[in-house]
């Protein structure tokens, strides 16, 4: 885990840039993407270097730029094979003649080529070449194969091209490319069709007819990340212990009193569930015996006896085949540290951390996401802002 604290998880791009005029064209590209708040990370082959040099990049990005295949430094060399693991999209612009013949055939004979090729996340490419290249039927063979691939063809335009001949083949204009880029992330932070399980709110445990232990928690959070992820499209259902909240609009609402019914509500919906959110403050214990009628009081000493009561996240987590898991923790002390305890001992891919003197009861808190990429803190906002940064951070995990 790294040490540096950053705000929300940004959203990730490759961006290749290939030998061609239109290289140019991609500095204002990265300028224009690293703007609009994604991490640009710059790979380019060796003929781009010959058309604009890969400090250029590295200005406007801050990012360090690749393009040796052969590279022998080890850190580098980690960079990367990690470079289209951690990446969210790649988008080649521009993308030569030449550089499409090698993508349509598979060929791993650059940096670029070997991360397009060994990639998990979407593909586009601008082509920029002349309007002959462009038009030659090897060329449109290539392009018709990297269509059936899923690839997204971007372009090219038409116009005045470097060569001074007219036609078409110049790459589409870098506003129009990150516009296009934005909005492809926009769906991707989508949960459509996702099933998401959130548990909210305080567990009662009963000790007689009348009285019982139960723990501080308003509910307001769990509602809210339940609201959040009904706007990300997910089909969300909510399982709820007593709170006097007015419920979201979900697809599936479950009142719950104790843990106990807590449990086996979440194990009734798990197999169904591809994202659990656990935000109940569940009671850690529970009365051994519960009294079907009221205890009447004496001036006697009166105690009770208290046993364990289920770990709902632990026993999901703990499933041969676990939904995506997204743990809470309220602290009062050593906020981070016992977060991260807890993130290790139930194994949970995130976890989110906040004071609980600051959150209880309040519409405002500032949290602490702890995940594998390191700590990510979202400052003091409404429990309804939060709860929206943080649904687009699980589906930007869930989706890595
Ligand atoms: N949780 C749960 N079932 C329990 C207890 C907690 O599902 N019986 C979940 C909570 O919803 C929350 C996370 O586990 O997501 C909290 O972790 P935990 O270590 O249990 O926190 P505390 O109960 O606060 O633990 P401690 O009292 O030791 O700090």
């Amino acid at each position: 885990m790294t040490t540096g604290a950053s705000h929300v998880l940004k959203k990730r791009l490759l961006l290749g840039i290939t030998g061609g005029i239109a290289a140019y064209k991609a500095a204002e590209l990265a300028r224009l993407l690293t703007q609009g708040g994604i991490d640009v990370q710059v790979v380019m082959t060796q003929s781009a270097c010959r058309f604009v040099g890969p400090v250029t990049f590295q200005s406007l990005t801050g990012n360090p730029v690749y393009s040796d295949l052969w590279e022998t430094n080890a850190a580098q060399n980690m960079a990367h094979i990690n470079l289209s693991r951690t990446v969210d999209m790649i988008l080649v612009a521009p993308a030569s003649a030449d550089f499409i013949a090698g993508l349509a055939h598979g060929l791993a004979d650059s940096l670029l080529a070997t991360l397009c090729l060994a990639r998990d996340c979407s593909l586009m490419i601008a082509p920029a070449m002349n309007r002959q290249m462009w038009e030659n039927p090897a060329t449109q063979r290539n392009l018709t194969m990297l269509r059936l691939d899923g690839i997204k063809i971007i372009g090219p335009a038409s116009g005045e091209q470097a060569c001074g001949e007219i036609g078409i083949g110049r790459m589409v204009e870098a506003s129009v490319l990150a516009e296009t880029v934005q909005a492809a992330f926009q769906t991707s932070s989508s949960l459509e069709s996702k099933n998401v399980l959130v548990t909210a709110g305080p567990t009662f445990e009963a000790i007689d007819a009348v009285r019982g232990i139960t723990n501080k928690s308003s509910g307001k959070m769990g509602y809210a990340i339940a609201q959040a992820a009904v706007e990300a499209n997910a089909k969300v259902t909510l399982v709820s212990g007593p709170t006097c909240l007015a419920p979201p609009a979900v697809d599936k609402l479950i009142h719950v009193v104790s843990a106990d019914d807590m449990l086996h509500a979440v194990q009734a919906e798990i197999s169904e569930t591809d994202i659990f959110i656990s935000v109940a403050a569940v009671a850690d214990y529970r009365v051994a015996k519960i009294s079907s009628r009221k205890i009447k009081k004496s001036d006697k000493k009166f105690s009770v006896e208290l046993i364990p009561n289920p770990d709902i996240l632990l026993a999901v987590a703990s499933l041969p085949r676990p939904p995506f898991c997204v743990g809470f923790a309220a602290e009062t002390e050593d906020l981070e540290k016992n977060a991260e305890m807890k993130r290790r001992k139930k194994n949970l891919p995130l976890l989110v951390a906040n004071l609980a003197q600051d959150a209880i009861g309040s519409d405002e808190s500032e949290l602490i996401l702890l995940d594998d990429t390191g700590k990510h803190v979202l400052p003091k906002a409404s429990k309804t802002e939060q709860a929206r940064l943080l649904i687009k951070h699980i589906s930007l995990l869930y989706k890595r």
